[in-house]
C-alpha cells in the first residue's frame, strides 16, 4: 500500500487540472467508512458513516478547498474571499496559509463554534463578524469578490463541487458498487449537488451497477428547500446549516428528484439525539450538524420511506471537537477525588 495523496492527485483524471496547476493539498480526502453498528440495528439497514471530521481541517470542506485555492493560485490570485458559518472559513484559511495567499472570512456574528473562529484566527484569516446571517455574508462577499481582487472561494465557486463529488467515487471504491441510498446534511446545498455528480459520473464510467437515493436534510428551523421559500430568520442549534437562501437550491432539487430522493427537515431535538447516540453508541464525536444525516435516516425508516435491509451512507461531515459546547452541556459532570486509590475506586463504584 501507498501513503493517500490528497484528492487532487488519487483522482487527477476527474477533475479539471493540468500540468500547469499548483496543487495545494494538505493530503485531504481518504477518510474512512466505518459501519455504524447500533444504527444499523436500530433501522434494520446496513449502515456505514462517511467520517468527513478525519479532514486536515476537521470537515469535508477541505476537498472543495484544495481545488478552489488550486485553481485560484493557477490564476495567480494574491488573495481569496469567503462568508461561513464557519468550516469554510477554517478551511479557506488553512489552505490559503499553504498557497501563500491572504484570505478574509466573512461569518455571522455570535452563531459559529468557537473551534471554527480559532482555526481562522490561528491561520491568520482576517476576520471579519457581521451583524446578519450567513445569508446577508455570502452576499457580501459576491460583491467584494466582484469589485475588488479577490477570488471567491464558497461553493459557488464550481471548482468546489468538483473537489467534493470525491468523496461519492472513495465510498463505491470502499463497497464496491454505490450505496441504495446516501443521506446527508444541507445547508447551503453545494454538498448534496457535489455528491450526486460524482455518483453519476462515476455510474456512467461503469464504475458501479446503479445510483443511490439521495436524502438531504436541513434543520426545521432553516428548511428553505423543505417549505418552498427562504427563510429570513433562520433558527437552529445546528450553527453549519443556519441558512435561510442556500446558493445551490436548485441543484439539491434538481439531484432529489433525478434520484427518487427526499430533502426533509429534522427537528434541533432529533439533532442532538442523533448527535449523542452516534457519540454515545458508535464511538463517532460529530459536530451538530453533522447528526442531521442520521437524525434523518432515523425518520425516513420510520417513516417508510427507507426500506429496510437498504444499504446505506450517511456523511457526518464535520468534528465534534469543533463544538465541544454541546458534548459538556449533556454530560453528566466530573467527580474530584484526591490522589487516593480508595477514593477514585468509591467514585467509580468498583469498590
Ligand atoms: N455540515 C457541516 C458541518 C457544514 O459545515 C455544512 C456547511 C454543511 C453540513 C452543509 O453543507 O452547505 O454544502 O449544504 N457549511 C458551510 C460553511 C455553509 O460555511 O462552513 P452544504
Amino acid at each position: 500500500a501507498r501513503a493517500w495523496r490528497g484528492i487532487v492527485e488519487e483522482y487527477r483524471d476527474r477533475l479539471p487540472v493540468t500540468a500547469n496547476t499548483p496543487v495545494v493539498t494538505l493530503l485531504e480526502g481518504g477518510t474512512p467508512l466505518v459501519p455504524a453498528t447500533r444504527v444499523s440495528e436500530l433501522t434494520g439497514c446496513e449502515v456505514y458513516l462517511k467520517v468527513e471530521g478525519l479532514n486536515p481541517t476537521g470537515s469535508f470542506k477541505d476537498r472543495g478547498m484544495t481545488m478552489a485555492i488550486s485553481k485560484a493560485a493557477e490564476d495567480g490570485a494574491k488573495a481569496v474571499i469567503c462568508a461561513s458559518t464557519g468550516n469554510t472559513s477554517a478551511s479557506a484559511a488553512a489552505y490559503a496559509v499553504r498557497a501563500g495567499m491572504t484570505c478574509a472570512v466573512l461569518v455571522p456574528r455570535g452563531k459559529i463554534a468557537m473551534g471554527k473562529l480559532a482555526q481562522a484566527l490561528v491561520h491568520g484569516a482576517r476576520l471579519l463578524q457581521v451583524d446578519g446571517n450567513f445569508d446577508d455574508c455570502l452576499e457580501l462577499a459576491r460583491k467584494l469578490s466582484i469589485d475588488y481582487p479577490v477570488a471567491l472561494v464558497n461553493s459557488v465557486n464550481p471548482y468546489r463541487l468538483q473537489g467534493q463529488k470525491t468523496a461519492s467515487f472513495e465510498i463505491v471504491d470502499a463497497l464496491g458498487d454505490a450505496p441504495d441510498v446516501h443521506c446527508l446534511p444541507v445547508g447551503n446545498a453545494g454538498n448534496i449537488t457535489a455528491y450526486w455528480m460524482g455518483y453519476q459520473e462515476y455510474h456512467s464510467d461503469g464504475r458501479s451497477t446503479r445510483l443511490p437515493r439521495m436524502f438531504g436534510f436541513q434543520a426545521s428551523g432553516a428548511a428553505p428547500i423543505v417549505n418552498g421559500a427562504p427563510v429570513t430568520q433562520p433558527r437552529t442549534i445546528a450553527t453549519a446549516i443556519r441558512i435561510g437562501n442556500p446558493a445551490s437550491w436548485q441543484f439539491a432539487e434538481k439531484a432529489r428528484d433525478e434520484s427518487g430522493g427526499r430533502i426533509d427537515s429534522v427537528t434541533d431535538r432529533q439533532i442532538l439525539s442523533a448527535y449523542r447516540l452516534l457519540a454515545g453508541q458508535e464511538g463517532v464525536f460529530v459536530e451538530l450538524a453533522s447528526a442531521a444525516s442520521v437524525a434523518g435516516l432515523l425518520q425516513a425508516v420510520e417513516a417508510g420511506q427507507i426500506a429496510r435491509g437498504s444499504r446505506v451512507v450517511c456523511t457526518v461531515t464535520g468534528n465534534g471537537l469543533k463544538d465541544p459546547d454541546w458534548a459538556l452541556a449533556g454530560a453528566s459532570s466530573a467527580v474530584t477525588i484526591p490522589v487516593d486509590a480508595q477514593a477514585a475506586a468509591a467514585a467509580l463504584g468498583l469498590a
